[in-house]
């Protein structure tokens, strides 16, 4: 059922006028992954690649992405349900306007309200301005937020930020990343996830 009625919005959606970003798409970028998973991720806006296939998170970031899922034992195709807060791409991959967001904004509702995720990441300050005000990604990934119907937020950095940071240090970008992801997994098993942390 939830998965007809998201093939039903995708499907509507490629016909999508409500933004100028319809004029410049290749493909909708709908989503990826499992409609029947716990964990939810949230990423900003669909890249080249992205918008030449169809499919969040396939480009270089992408790539990184998904090694940060084998190394936390999190499985694309099964664990998690991938999407964007727009489903077309910014031109030049510039960060995506409040206007376009709002537009995109009951569609990515819609997406959330369907799939009942336990956990909803945010990857990245897109997504996390989106949802919670008030917080850089710096302070706020790796924190529960409480949101609604006993959903959680979990930010976490963007896989392009740790392409330009390398370092596998102890507290390096990359570092955080594996830990916030293995947390992650660990919490999607669990009956209740209890926040700590206010939005
Ligand atoms: N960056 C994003 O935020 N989303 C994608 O789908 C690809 C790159």
């Amino acid at each position: 059922m939830s998965k007809e009625a998201l093939n039903e919005l995708k499907e509507k959606l490629k016909g999508c006028k409500g933004c100028p970003l319809c004029s410049t798409r290749t493909n909708l970028v709908f989503s990826d992954g499992n409609p029947e998973a716990n964990i939810m991720l949230i990423g900003e806006a669909p890249g080249a690649d992205e918008d030449r296939l169809g499919v969040p998170f396939v480009g270089r970031a992408g790539k990184l992405l998904d090694e940060f899922f084998k190394k936390a034992g999190i499985d694309r195709q099964k664990d998690i349900y991938i999407c964007n807060t727009l489903k077309c791409r910014p031109p030049n991959n510039r960060k995506p306007e409040p206007d376009e967001k709002k537009a995109c904004a009951p569609y990515l509702k819609f997406q959330i309200d369907t799939i009942k995720p336990k956990i909803i990441i945010l990857c990245g300050a897109t997504a996390l301005e989106s949802f919670i005000k008030g917080h850089t990604i710096t302070k706020a990934r790796g924190k529960i937020f409480k949101g609604s119907k006993g959903t959680v937020f979990i930010p976490i950095f963007h896989p392009s930020y740790l392409l330009r940071n390398h370092s596998l240090e102890e507290g390096s970008p990359r570092d955080l990343m594996l830990k916030d992801l293995k947390m992650i997994k660990q919490l999607s098993a669990q009956d209740v996830i209890l926040h700590n942390s206010e939005a």
